[in-house]
């Protein structure tokens, strides 16, 4: 059953008839055009994505239009026969296409506000290898046809909508969240949308379904989430969600479940007030960061390398003994490194435990390196004061983006992060007011993790 608010949800997200008529309709034209040109390389059409299964959500007019090849075909062939195809029913279409590239190249027409990508790939049959990135699509529309009942297709929307709305739909790095296909796996499994929250809220790592029973023992996929993919039994379709995700997809599901609202699948989203600013500073934590200009990558390279950038200089924070407590990465034109710190300042010295005095070796070594700092004992163990080298957290930032790039790398900074990274500005506190009020998409992201 669903509720009135669902239902309003559904009046929002779903295509309305009309638009729903003219996407049927553009596909059928579209289709033949494709089934024409397809027979002269052997290849078959199919509609794949949610748009081909009708679980898509107003307003998103991408279509995805395979094109199966033998399985004997040679990869150049396969490249060569997709362009040729894409660019013929383009012309037929009299439609605009770009090529565009992904593990293997594609062509992508626009054309009546539709987007299509139309993309080639190898037939395959479930449990088989694949042979390019892309083989499992075709297998997925099949799957879902025989397997996600129409009156199921509303509780799909709700689910990608309710994701989308507590910010975790898109299994891109960037996202590190859910996947249609396994949102349509999850309402699969659990018979509906509410269905499929009751038993999320339950959940506890790790999960596991395997919804054809390929495997008798677990295997040992290590994510959070473990949803084996009915065509290919190696393959997590939740592989991309990060366990911080996984988490906020059950407790929203708790919250939901337990003061439903439409503020879940609609969100406001306010950039940070100048106000809201200063009651984050009033909580005299450290607040600082690194801005720098956004290397020229994709999201999907940049974020995990800005993660990995922030963890690295993190675990250095804590090595210094400033206690770091938050982080955040974001990035457009400009990227960004954010941290809140317990500690801005420290002493002039600094305390190091040395090893129990009971054992004699390693006990001469420590009091051999800092017999000039005067070691003493404490409770059984050598200790020692020594001098501090870095009593601010400007001094250790600023340190560390002197070395150079490859000392960066070196340290673990990835690549396209360290070249940027040294020429990055340092903002701390009240500073940081100008960035946040220029990047409302960055202080919408920062609030998140005060509320
Ligand atoms: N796909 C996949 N795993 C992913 C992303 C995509 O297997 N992590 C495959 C699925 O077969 C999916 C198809 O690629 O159906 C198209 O992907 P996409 O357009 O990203 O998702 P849709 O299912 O079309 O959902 P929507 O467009 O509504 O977000
Ligand atoms: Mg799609």
């Amino acid at each position: 059953m669903m509720s009135a608010i669902e239902k309003k949800v559904l009046s929002k997200i779903k295509p309305t008839p009309d638009e729903k008529r003219r996407m049927e309709s553009f596909k059928e034209e579209l289709m033949k055009v494709a089934e024409k040109v397809s027979k002269r390389y052997g290849a078959k059409p199919i509609f794949t994505g949610s748009t081909g299964r009708n679980t898509w959500l107003r307003n998103s007019h991408d279509i995805d239009l395979f094109l199966v090849l033998p399985r004997n075909l040679p990869r150049e062939k396969l490249e060569e026969y997709g362009l040729k195809m894409g660019r013929q029913i383009a012309k037929e279409m009299h439609a605009k296409c770009q090529i565009k590239y992904a593990e293997h190249p594609y062509t992508r027409i626009l054309k009546k506000g539709f987007d299509v990508d139309i993309v080639p790939c190898y037939s395959m049959k479930p449990e088989q290898k694949i042979k390019s990135a892309v083989d499992r699509s075709p297998l997925h529309a099949r799957y879902l046809k025989k397997t996600l009942p129409e009156e199921l297709k509303d509780d799909v929307r709700l689910l990608k909508a309710f994701a989308k709305g507590i910010g975790i739909y898109g299994s891109d790095t960037k996202t590190e969240g859910l996947s249609g296909y396994l949102c349509e796996l999850l309402i699969v499994r659990y018979g509906g949308f509410r269905e499929a929250l009751k038993e999320i809220a339950k959940w506890k790592p790790q999960v596991y379904i395997d919804l054809e029973g390929y495997w008798e023992r677990r295997p040992s996929f290590k994510e959070p989430l473990v949803v084996v993919d009915p065509v290919d039994s190696n393959r997590n379709v939740a592989a991309a969600l990060s366990t911080k995700n996984f988490v906020k997809l059950i407790e929203s599901a708790k919250e939901y479940l337990n003061s439903p609202s439409i503020r879940f699948f609609f969100p406001r989203k306010m950039p940070m007030s100048y106000i809201f600013f200063n009651r984050l500073l009033k909580r005299k934590t450290v607040m600082v960061a690194l801005v720098f200009k956004r290397p020229d990558v994709i999201d999907d390279v940049l974020y995990p390398q800005l993660r990995r950038a922030a963890k690295r200089l993190r675990g250095l924070m804590q090595d210094e003994e400033f206690r770091p407590i938050n982080e955040v990465v974001w990035a457009n034109g400009k990227a960004i490194l954010f941290f809140e710190l317990e500690e801005d300042r420290l002493p002039n010295i600094r305390k190091r435990i040395g090893p129990p005095v009971k054992i004699i070796n390693r006990s001469q070594e420590f009091l051999k390196k800092y017999k000039k700092y005067k070691p003493r004992i404490e409770n059984g163990r050598w200790v020692v004061e020594v001098p501090r080298k870095y009593k601010t957290i400007e001094s250790l930032l600023r340190d560390f983006i002197s070395h150079s790039v490859k000392k960066m790398m070196d340290l673990g900074i990835p690549n396209y992060i360290a070249p940027k990274l040294k020429r990055a500005q340092l903002l701390k506190g009240r500073q940081l007011w100008s960035f946040i009020k220029e990047n409302s998409d960055f202080s919408i992201v920062l609030k998140d993790l005060y509320k």
